[in-house]
């Protein structure tokens, strides 16, 4: 199958693809001195004064695991588990993770979302992927509280879909107290009737982005969620699959937006369903609930314009059992966002989000006309105002590796609320401007569509940060 052709010649030869086509960018490789980088990056994180390091070993690799109760599939596992475990660590801790690859085939770590020096990004910008049997040391200090994380940067449409990845939380001195916490990650998957794992392929998976029908929290299968009556609980959601949008509602009551990709928003915002792209976070404030409530936890009908026709889908049912005490004191302020630039602040740069034709695929997805695009370089301590231009008819995720953004408009609306984010959507035909800062993290970075399909075909671009 071509696509398959595609993806390898991709992963084997980092864009070596792209560089085989006139006139296309030319290849970009892991600089001879990244192993350097790497080490100075390690030496260099030290926790914040009375933090600490927190030491984690994670390995990849293959495991029997059970989406449902009847029936195995064989996945992928960081420690041998879907998700793999929540890592957890404060705000200027140093996180210190000695990854092992137990898989077949090469792989790495991308940390999403966090502010880390680029040589610990885990992209094949600045790292080699970590070989069969190879281990490698990620070290870096935590500089922001909260929902993150990591999966491979390698081969994505695979990895990701057999069960690579798992969350990130970081925790800040002050943050809401709630009655308890809990961790969502949700996915789907597409398996065959043997219960395996489909391998990826077709020209619609390519068109839409892969959207699997069993849909995961945690690793199973609409799995039944019970919750005390009364209590207020903090909820972090993390969408990992591969393309799906996710509407979230619970069952249409009003729940509390407590914070986003970067961290907490300034004041609680009560809402009754909120879109989640593949690649975003929210925190939560979800409850109180009578005794005895059954609450759907759906994601509703949100027309991308796929080829697939979306529906209504269940993600859990979340059971209220007995009444139970509450403590939870939600400040009415969260914390202050200081806006970057005025609203109507003149963009520094376009990055045009688009499709042309292609004789292997339907179509190829790119930014600024390539596949595999080298954007311009940004200078340290400059502040970009940038208008992502969504030319093509479908929504496409947007997301900066390495730093935190404000939404500045949708189609020249301000957002609802100021908020930190490293991933937005671009809904079709759209302008959506944003602004960060690059501070002095220089290296290689990129950005890239979270439809995991769009990203390997080439919607993406790599940038470097400068002095
Ligand atoms: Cu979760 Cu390159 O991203
Ligand atoms: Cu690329
Ligand atoms: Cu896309």
């Amino acid at each position: 199958m071509t696509g398959h052709e595609h993806h390898h010649s991709h992963h084997q030869h980092g864009h070596g693809h792209a560089a085989s086509q006139p006139g296309a960018p030319v290849e970009h490789a892991v600089s001879a001195d990244a192993a350097i980088a790497q080490e100075r990056a390690r030496e260099a994180a030290t926790p914040a004064p009375g933090r600490s390091v927190v030491q984690v070993e994670l390995d990849a690799r293959e495991v029997d695991w059970a989406f449902s109760p009847d029936r195995t599939t064989r996945a992928w596992g960081f420690n041998g588990q879907v998700p793999g475990p929540v890592l957890e660590a404060r705000a200027g801790d140093v996180l210190e993770v000695q990854f092992t690859n137990r898989l077949p085939e090469p792989t790495s770590i991308h940390w999403h979302g966090l502010r880390i020096p680029a040589p610990m990004d885990g992209t094949d910008m600045v790292q080699h992927p970590v070989a069969p049997g190879e281990t490698f040391t990620y070290r870096f200090r935590l500089p922001d509280a909260g929902t993150f994380w990591y999966h491979p940067h390698a081969n994505e449409t695979v990895q990701l879909e057999r069960g690579l990845y798992g969350a990130l939380i970081v925790r800040g001195d002050d943050e809401p107290q709630l009655d308890a916490e809990r961790v969502l990650v949700l996915d789907d998957v597409k398996l065959d009737r043997e219960g395996q794992i489909k391998p990826p392929g077709g020209w619609m998976e390519q068109h839409d982005g892969r959207q699997g029908p069993t849909r995961l929290v945690n690793g199973r299968q609409e799995p039944e969620l019970t919750m005390a009556a009364g209590q207020i609980e903090r909820w972090r959601i993390v969408n990992a699959s591969s393309a799906r949008y996710v509407r979230l509602s619970l069952g249409g009551l009003p729940f509390r937006i407590l914070g986003t990709d970067g961290g907490l928003v300034e004041e609680p915002v009560t809402v009754e369903e909120v879109l989640m792209t593949p690649g975003d976070r929210l925190d939560l404030a979800v409850g109180p609930f009578a005794p005895g409530q059954t609450i759907e936890v759906t994601s509703l009908r949100y027309d991308r314009r796929t080829i697939a026709r979306s529906r209504n889908e269940r993600f859990a049912t979340l059971r209220i059992g007995a009444e139970a005490p509450s403590r939870a004191v939600i400040p009415a302020r969260l914390r202050e966002i200081d806006s970057l630039v005025p609203a109507d602040a003149t963009p520094t740069r376009e990055v045009h989000f688009g499709v042309r034709p292609s004789l292997r695929t339907v179509v190829k997805f790119v930014v600024n006309k390539q596949p595999h695009h080298r954007d311009k370089p940004v200078k340290v301590g400059e502040t970009q105002v940038w208008e992502l231009v969504n030319d093509t008819l479908m929504d496409h995720p947007f997301h900066l590796h390495g730093f935190f953004f404000q939404v500045l408009s949708v189609n020249g609306k301000p957002p609802a609320f100021r908020s930190w984010e490293d991933t937005v959507n671009l809904p079709p035909r759209s302008r959506v401007r944003i602004a960060w800062k690059a501070d002095e993290r220089v290296g290689e970075w990129m950005y890239h569509c979270h439809i995991l399909e769009h990203h390997q075909s080439g919607m993406m671009a790599h940038f470097e940060v400068v002095a």
